[in-house]
Order: C-alpha cells, then structure tokens, then sequence
C-alpha cells in the first residue's frame, strides 16, 4: 500500500515538473529565491518592436530570432480591400506619407518607407500584407492577431477568416493563432466565422472595474482577457482564471514591468522587448 502511495506520489511530481520551470524571483532584500513558475507566454509587440520598426518584417524576423512565442499584428485594410500590418489609423508616425490607411490602396501605401522613422538601418522596409506575415512564419512562430479598429473597415473579419480558411488555418491544430481585438462586437463576429481559433477581448484602462458577470459573458466567445497592464491585480488575474480564460497584459518595455507582472501570475506578456520577459524565468 505504501509503496503505491509512493510510486502515486512521483507519478504526481514528474507531471507537474513537465509544467513548471525554476523561476528566480526578488525575495524583497536584493537577493534571489528560487521557486517554481510556470512557463511565461512570450509576445513580441508588433513584432519585437524595441529593435525594429514595428509591424515590419524585420521587427517580426527579429521576433522569431530572439524565440518569441509569438508576434503580435496590427491588421487593417486598405482602400482597395487589401489586408495589412500597421497600427495607427494613419501613416504618419510611421511612415514618410501622411493621411489615413485607409486612403490608401495596396500599391501605394507599399511605396512608403516604413523604417526610416526608426532608424537609417532599416530605410526601405514596406508595410507589409498580412498575408506575407502569415505565409512567412506560420508554423514557426505563434500569431496574435489584432483587428484594429475594425469598425473603419466593414468585412475585415471575413477578409481574415477567408485568409486563413484559403490556407487550412482555420482550424489550427499545431498553429498557434489568436485573434484579438478592442472592438469585441468584431471579436463576437470573428469568433463566430473562426470557432476553432481562439480570441481575446483586449481591455483598455476603462476596464479596471470589469465584473465577474462581464468576465462570463466574454467567455461566450473569447479565451483571453488581454488588459493594459495597469489595471492589473492579483484579484483581477484570479477572476479572469476562475472565469476560465487566460491573461496577456500588455505592453511591457522595462524589466521592472515584466517583474511586476510575473509576480500577479499572468499567463503571457506582450512587450516590445522579449528579451525581458526570457531574463526572469530562465536562469542566465
Ligand atoms: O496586443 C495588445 C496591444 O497591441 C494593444 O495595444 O495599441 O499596441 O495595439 P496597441
Ligand atoms: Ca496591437
């Protein structure tokens, strides 16, 4: 009896190690203690934005050298009904053009140079196709998915559901693909057209107060609570769990940040700097 009791209990131990990495957090005196934690999820911002124009292929390639778990996409639309990465609803930041994205069509809006803004190294790179993005690196590196602002684009979520399905994405088996959005009438909608994919409501400031009964009807279509990371507690990460979802707060870009959040047990961290979130849990 004892001895089955014995090989219960290892069997026990193995299986949750398979789970759990050495963590090494601050114990509050300077020094470091050892615990276990699980793996952190690793979301590179729009690629790994800290070293790259953002939503480029290189600030994507760059994500993928440093082992992201996944790049995060910014997609939109152009005039002419072409789906691209770029994050603001204008070109200006961004690029050398001026006016709105979608005043643009697909020809011209990769005539501008999208990475001298960040660095004379990068002169030339184009705003890229979500389609380039996805043909590129799925299978090779996770792909979260934002519909930005898609209220300015009628059928953008069917234009990314028909992307996908094209390619047999829609039912991802070992692909990673999330789809998120803060409109989350068009997450309802693209759940609706990807029930295989899993979605995430992104949560601004104003939700800092989300009740438990808005965290259960997100769950009728979403897997993730994605929260600016200001608003988050370890009450709130608890109650997004206890609802059944997962949390990726968003956006890091100091170590401090990410040490924060790895203390409130979140789920994953998008940041701009995914070096940050591999230098805590993984002993250098
Ligand atoms: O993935 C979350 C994050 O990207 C949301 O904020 O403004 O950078 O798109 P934003
Ligand atoms: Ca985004």
């Amino acid at each position: 009896m004892i001895r089955k009791i014995t090989i219960l209990s290892l069997t026990v131990m193995i299986f949750a190690s398979m789970f759990t990495v050495p963590a090494f957090a601050s114990n509050g005196s300077g020094t470091q203690a050892v615990q276990q934690q699980k793996k952190m999820v690793n979301i590179a911002h729009r690629g790994a934005s800290g070293h790259a124009p953002e939503n480029t292929m290189a600030a994507f390639e760059k994500a993928f050298e440093m082992k992201a778990d996944y790049i995060e996409i910014d997609v939109q639309m152009t005039k002419d009904g072409e789906l691209i990465a770029i994050h603001d609803t204008t070109v200006n930041r961004t690029t050398n053009g001026t006016g709105s994205v979608g005043g643009y069509t697909l020809e011209e809006i990769q005539q501008l140079d999208a990475g001298s803004w960040f660095g004379q190294e990068f002169a030339g790179e184009q705003i890229p196709t979500f389609e380039e993005v996805i043909d590129t690196y799925r299978g090779k590196i996770g792909l979260l998915i934002e519909l930005k602002s898609p209220e300015l684009y009628p059928g953008v979520e069917e234009k990314v559901a028909e992307a996908l399905m094209e390619r047999n994405m829609h039912k991802p088996n070992n692909e990673k693909i999330i789809i998120q959005s803060f409109n989350h009438a068009s997450v309802q909608q693209s759940k609706a057209l990807l029930q295989n994919i899993p979605h995430g409501v992104l949560a601004g400031t104003s939700w800092a107060n989300v009740t438990d009964e808005q965290l259960a009807q997100f769950t009728t279509f979403a897997d993730f609570f994605n929260p600016n990371m200001s608003i988050v507690t370890d009450e709130l990460v608890d109650r997004v769990h206890i609802a059944g979802m997962k949390i990726y707060p968003y956006t890091v870009r100091t170590q401090e940040q990410a040490n924060n959040l790895f203390e409130r047990n979140v789920d994953g961290i998008i940041t701009d700097f995914p070096e940050y979130v591999y230098r805590h849990p993984v002993k250098n």
